[in-house]
């Protein structure tokens, strides 16, 4: 079956649109990436987005205008794929998060992604799912990482345990531990959100650059500074890092407003942009490393990156360094391409709510029962 999963995630930076082959039944499926393009957001949208996310007030006149503008961009995403339309069976598009609340004692969670399916399987005239994540919150659960259950079913190894971190404007972690493919994943599949990902490195490039640049190509300017240890530890400090998995974040706590105190603190500490720089990446770096420390029985000997953050190569030099146990490479090497894995895994999602097959991953969301995931829309 041909399938185009759509993804953009909180670092907003545009739209992954992946056309996939996937076959199989159940949780035996396979995909095959056969195109991949990213589209951009205009400007003004990303801007439009990221107001929202720093909770500027909005109308809902504003909101509704907002909705259809990112649909419009999703339909454009997968006009760039420039392929054949009717050759297209289905369309999974996560949309655009703009608020997420993970579930708390006596209160459920809630989240919002914008990008209308049903515009996008009206205007493609192709059968669409979107809205994800809702159905895991209504069962208590966080409604996220979704990726996992995908991660298990594409890369998991027989033989060793593995870790797959993807870093895209949030980090989320999936432990796959050894499995053989047959069957339902195990429950000790785990999964939940590290921390920022590029997030606070691309409010920094951004705001240091003047807007000039949105984030620091190869980690090269990152490279040129120091981090600061001690700023580090402050940083980890911060309640997210302990609390217990499942747990998932997003811009509400890792947002404009988290970086600009990052920001008043060393410039208070007289640190140059370089060192202000090396210091979120290597922050990021650090709260992985927290997070496979304290909640895994051991670090895996492996650890695969998918996400844009793979491209930033000091990112990538300071992670290995503080996991000096494991090999940190990236899901390519076992033929899943980490740039395109998200917008592959929203396909796959979108295959399994199309043939009634379960989603979540309770033991990584924290949902009550397995469920499907997605709303249909017909065109
Ligand atoms: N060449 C690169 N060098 C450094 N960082 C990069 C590079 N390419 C992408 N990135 C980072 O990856 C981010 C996008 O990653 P992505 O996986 O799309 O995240 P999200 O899922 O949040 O949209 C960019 O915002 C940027 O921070
Ligand atoms: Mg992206």
């Amino acid at each position: 079956m041909k399938v185009i999963g759509l993804m953009s995630g909180t670092s907003v930076d545009g739209i992954d649109a992946a056309l996939t082959e996937i076959s199989g039944e159940g949780y035996a499926v396979s995909a095959e990436l056969i195109a991949g393009k990213t589209h951009p957001y205009s400007e003004k949208v990303r801007s439009q987005i990221l107001d929202l996310c720093a909770n500027k007030p909005i109308t809902m006149a504003a909101l509704a205008e907002l909705d259809d503008a990112i649909a419009h961009h999703f339909i454009q995403a997968i006009e760039a794929l420039n392929i054949d339309l009717s050759t297209v069976d289905l369309i999974g598009s996560h949309g655009q998060t703009l608020y997420h609340r993970p579930p708390q004692i006596g209160q459920l969670g809630y989240t919002q992604q914008l990008g209308r399916g049903d515009l996008i399987a009206q205007a493609t005239s192709r059968t669409t799912v979107s809205n994800f994540r809702v159905a895991d919150m209504a069962y208590g659960g966080q409604g996220a990482p979704l990726v996992p259950m995908i991660d298990a079913c594409l890369l998991s190894q027989s033989e060793q345990a593995i870790a797959v971190q993807n870093i895209g404007g949030i980090g989320n972690v999936t432990y796959l531990p050894p499995w053989n493919k047959k069957g339902t994943p195990p429950a000790t599949v785990k999964g939940w959100d590290t921390g920022p990902g590029n997030a606070l490195i691309d409010w920094a490039v951004t705001k240091l650059s003047a807007g000039q640049s949105t984030y620091d190509s190869g980690g090269n300017w990152a490279s040129q500074g120091q981090p600061d240890q001690t700023l580090i530890d402050q940083w980890l400090q911060q309640p997210f890092f302990q609390l217990e998995p499942p747990k998932s974040t997003g811009r509400e706590l890792f947002g404009a407003q988290y970086a600009e105190q990052c920001w008043q603190v060393a410039q208070a500490r007289g640190l140059s942009e370089a060192d202000f720089l090396a210091t979120l990446t290597d922050f990021t770096a650090a709260t992985i490393e927290l997070s496979y420390r304290h909640f895994l029985d051991q670090v895996p000997t492996e650890v695969l990156i998918g996400g844009g953050g793979g491209r930033n190569q000091y990112l990538m030099e300071r992670l290995q360094r503080r996991l000096p146990e494991a090999k940190v490479g990236t899901t390519d090497k076992h033929k899943i391409n980490g740039e395109y894995k998200e917008a592959i895994a929203f396909a796959i999602l979108a295959y399994w709510r199309y043939h009634n097959v379960p989603g979540n991953l309770p033991s990584v969301t924290g949902a009550d029962k397995p469920c499907l995931l997605g709303e249909l829309w017909q065109p």
